[in-house]
């Protein structure tokens, strides 16, 4: 059979396209009709998990690949290389497929394992990264993926946070795009923040287009630095700006032009994953984790709008990918994130009961010498060890690097870090986790435990307080 390329035959069919590459973009615009409850603006979703490889990377992906071809830095049989929290990963690894270059993507290890096993689906090379390590460090994703890039003859980084090529393309496709499909009656345009490439390319063009009608609204999770946050991490996964409490200066990505936000919304994960499940079951519509950021953002920003007024949020990915995290109540529970159902059996919250009168329990910074950590955990059964910063507060799950007891620092030297003598971290149960499964879940485990209350630990309990289903009894708080 003679293959006719599509150009060659005259007029073709909208929908209708020679290659993958062609196939990004042109995502529907999807109305939400409940979850805006009393709301009176329009606002509507970008369903970007409806491009090739799932999500509203594919458009820098292509930009950048294509850019590459252009000015010649990536020739035939060359290596796509790149750091990505995945879905960057997956836009490369699809069109690189389809057009003979090998992929590789480095990750870290934080990402879902289905994004992990996504990349290696479509063949791509997966190396993973530890989270947690400043960007100056060797371990860090990008410096890990520049190594690979020296060492790789005819390799090519495709460095999504200061290639210009990113930015463009929304201003190339997204911009245009939500511009015609409404109508030019776009007044909000609402979007998440990663690398900056699709607030920044969509929302300048649709800035220029309307003459300066639209409102650019960034959704950033609450510690994020973009809005302003310490840095601290948080649990929604490719958007925001971590600061690790080691990196000596906070450089910003180069795809990320400030000027074009108006106002950014900080979106704590709560909200953002208490919104992700209603989307699901009261619009029918299965989105990821950033999505639930930008949606709560854009929620916000209708609420104080008139019925006039037209608002565009982008839905980044689908939910598929994070099956395991967002949508999974064990993963949720033993955060005390909120719950996909409703439970109605005692929980961990009701044993424990106002988080905000608990104590949040002592967590040795990692910074401390054996010495101090050894003042401090005496006479307790054990503490928690975090990621060392100067602004204390109940410390974040994720950054809790291990524990100590008196015993694993018996012969551990004076003047050694704490951190390079820790024990396993405690084992932690959330307030929004049924009292039985989360005793269940540490099974025999005798000691201090953690309780956690969206993803933060609130308060340390010994194991047996949990089994016994009463705290003050044990006195353990
Ligand atoms: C799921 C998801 N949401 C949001 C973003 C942020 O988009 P941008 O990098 O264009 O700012 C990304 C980027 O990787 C993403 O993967």
């Amino acid at each position: 059979m003679t293959v006719v390329p599509s150009h060659a035959v005259g007029r073709v069919a909208a929908g209708v396209f020679d290659s993958v590459t062609d196939a990004v973009g042109n995502t529907p615009l999807v109305r939400l009709n409940r979850v805006v409850d009393d709301i009176r603006a329009t606002v509507y979703v970008k369903l970007e998990y409806l491009n090739p490889g799932g999500s509203v990377k594919d458009r820098a992906a292509r930009g950048m690949l294509l850019a590459a071809e252009a000015s010649g830095e990536l020739r035939p049989g060359g290596t796509v290389v790149e750091a990505t929290s995945g879905n960057t990963g997956l836009g490369l690894a699809a069109i690189a497929a389809a057009r003979g270059y090998r992929s590789i993507v480095v990750v870290p290890d934080k990402v879902s394992e289905e994004k992990k096993a996504l990349l290696r689906a479509h063949g791509a090379e997966v190396h993973v990264t530890p989270g947690l390590r400043p960007v100056d460090h060797p371990e860090h994703l990008r410096s890990v993926a520049l190594r690979l890039v020296e060492e790789i003859p005819g390799a090519w980084f495709a460095g999504q946070y200061d290639n210009a090529a990113n930015p463009a393309a929304h201003r190339a496709t997204t911009g245009p795009e939500i511009w015609g499909q409404t109508g030019g009656r776009v007044t909000h345009f609402v979007a998440g923040i990663g690398t900056g490439g699709t607030i920044t390319g969509a929302g300048e063009y649709l800035k220029e287009a309307s003459g300066g009608v639209v409102r650019v609204i960034g959704a950033d999770p609450q510690t994020s630095v973009y809005g302003g946050g310490d840095g601290r991490i948080w649990y929604v996964e490719a958007v925001g700006h971590f600061l690790h409490p080691e990196t000596e200066a906070d450089v910003w990505p180069e795809s990320y032009h400030v000027d074009v936000v108006d106002r950014i919304e900080r979106i704590p994960d709560a909200e953002a994953i208490r919104l992700l499940h209603r989307i699901a079951r009261e619009e029918g519509l299965l989105l990821g984790g950033s999505s639930g950021t930008a949606i709560a953002a854009a929620l916000r920003t209708a609420r104080a709008l008139g019925p006039e007024e037209v608002v565009v949020v982008i839905a980044p990915d689908s939910g598929r990918a994070y099956l395991s995290k967002y949508f999974s109540d064990a993963w949720l529970g033993a955060l005390g994130f909120p719950l996909t159902t409703a439970v109605t059996e005692p929980t961990v919250g009701d044993l424990v009961g106002d988080v905000d009168q608990l104590a949040a329990p002592v967590t040795l910074p990692s910074g401390l010498t054996v010495a101090e950590a050894r003042q401090l955990v005496h006479g307790t059964e054990g503490l928690p060890v975090a990621l060392q910063r100067a602004a204390a507060g109940p410390s974040v799950v994720a950054e809790i690097l291990g524990s100590v007891t008196a015993a694993t620092l018996a012969d551990a030297p004076d003047g050694d870090p704490v951190s390079a003598h820790l024990a396993a971290p405690l084992p932690f149960v959330g307030t929004t986790e049924p009292l039985r499964g989360a005793v269940q879940r540490i099974g025999d485990h005798s000691g201090p435990v953690l309780i956690t209350h969206e993803g933060r630990v609130v308060a340390l309990v010994d194991a047996s307080c949990l089994s016994a289903g009463t705290v003050e009894e044990h006195g353990g708080l």
